[in-house]
């Protein structure tokens, strides 16, 4: 079958057209398009994502992005095919909110025939509201008017697949698998005793990782993403074999748990960066590069200990990483090198690490093959703070 994902948690707006077919453990899948327009260029003025901004580009791009992808998947045919009278009224009530995306749509809908698309998949959360509503209100619309179901997908199960996804299928896993999901938003240490089954056994008490790394990055002068900022930096000072005057906590590695905590992490960053102020009164590129450095050692470290830690406890047999930080290439070094070598480990491309809706195609997928009942369209709603279950 054919499956339209639409991914809208975040600044990305992404679509994506996949060919999947099989059970869950034997998953064909295949890219047949794929698309993503990121904002970061605009949110970097306000030094992170601002909801409403993000809102506004969605709406905005949505539309002229499902041609692109429909153009891409070699599905696009253009017809004149008014809509009715009662779809133009449903379609007008459903984007009430979104009256760029309706004009838009309605233009864009009444000019092709539908096309072989079976479903569609859509991030329900978590992420950003105002921003997930205007992806699930666009995805409703085009099920109104092509007649197809509707897949709610989590995010978060989405980062899970991202490394499984092959060039022709889902790579088949051994249980119990372990995830961990490091991003802007999550820090979790997910396991799975099955396919679609997922226990969330430890998380951070306070910021993410990535909120962490932007945090950071603002505080030594780095431009929003900070994430890719400090990695550069980092890499640097390893690069250079620079000294290592600057020395940061590595919170909770001791606890017997399987939480994290950044804030003291970052805090501890910050009173570093007064204390160099306060003798220097600037940081120099070479005080920035160490503390970067210092930075991602403590994250990686703390990162790969729980993690260690959990594979042991529950007798893993399967790793894998996703998440915009698991592109960090120490991290990704890190997990790669000192995890046990008897398990299996899956590290995302670099391309599916960042938000994309592939990943969503591949949830939206094993979510409809898994048996769970699927909301009618109309009840599908947006919740910042889905968990996985
Ligand atoms: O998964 P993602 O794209 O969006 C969320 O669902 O949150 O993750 C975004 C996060 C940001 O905090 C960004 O700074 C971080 O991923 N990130 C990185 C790197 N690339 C992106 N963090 C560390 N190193 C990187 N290379
Ligand atoms: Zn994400």
């Amino acid at each position: 079958m054919n499956i339209l994902a639409i991914e809208t948690s975040c600044d990305e707006t992404a679509l994506s057209i996949v060919a999947a077919s099989g059970e869950l453990g034997n998953i064909s899948f295949k890219v047949l398009a794929n698309s993503l327009l990121s904002q970061v260029a605009l949110h970097k003025e306000y030094g992170g994502v601002y909801p409403s901004l993000a809102k506004r580009e969605h709406s905005r791009n949505l539309a002229p992005l499902l041609q692109k992808t429909l153009v891409e998947a070699g599905m696009f045919t253009e017809t004149n095919t008014p809509l009715t009278r009662d779809q133009i009224s449903e379609l007008k009530k459903l984007l009430d909110r979104e009256p760029e995306l309706f004009v838009l749509l309605i233009a864009f809908l009444g000019n092709i025939k539908k096309p072989n698309i079976d479903a569609l998949a859509v991030t329900a959360g978590p992420g950003l509201e105002p921003a997930l509503w205007v992806g699930i209100n666009f995805a409703k619309a085009l099920a109104i008017v092509w007649d197809v179901p509707l897949i709610p997908v989590n995010h978060m199960e989405g980062h899970v697949l991202s490394s499984l996804i092959k060039s022709d299928g889902i790579t088949s896993i051994e249980f119990p698998a372990l995830a961990l999901l490091i991003s802007g938003g999550h820090t979790q240490l997910v396991l799975m005793n099955d396919w679609s089954e997922y226990k969330i056994i430890g998380e951070t008490r306070d910021d993410a990782v990535g909120e962490a790394f932007d945090k950071v990055a603002r505080m030594l002068d780095l431009p929003y993403p900070g994430g890719p900022e400090i990695s550069k930096l980092a890499g640097m000072a390893r690069e250079e074999n620079l000294p290592s005057p600057y020395t940061l906590p590595r919170p909770m590695i001791d606890s017997d748990n399987f939480d994290f905590s950044f804030s003291g992490l970052k805090t501890a960053v910050l009173y570093q960066v007064r204390d160099i102020k306060e003798i220097k009164r600037e940081l120099s590129e070479i005080d920035k590069k160490q503390i970067a450095r210092e930075f991602e050692n403590a994250s990686a470290e703390v990162l790969l200990e729980k993690t260690k830690r959990a594979v042991q406890e529950f007798n893993i047999k399967t790793f894998v990483l996703g998440g915009g930080v698991s592109a960090n290439k120490h991290i990704r070094y890190t997990l790669q090198a000192h995890l046990p070598q008897n398990i299996d480990i899956y590290i995302p491309p670099i391309e599916l690490t960042g938000d994309n809706a592939i990943m969503i195609a591949a949830a939206g997928y094993s979510t409809l093959i898994s048996n769970k009942p699927l909301p009618k369209p109309e009840d599908v709603i947006a919740d910042g703070n889905l968990s996985l279950k």
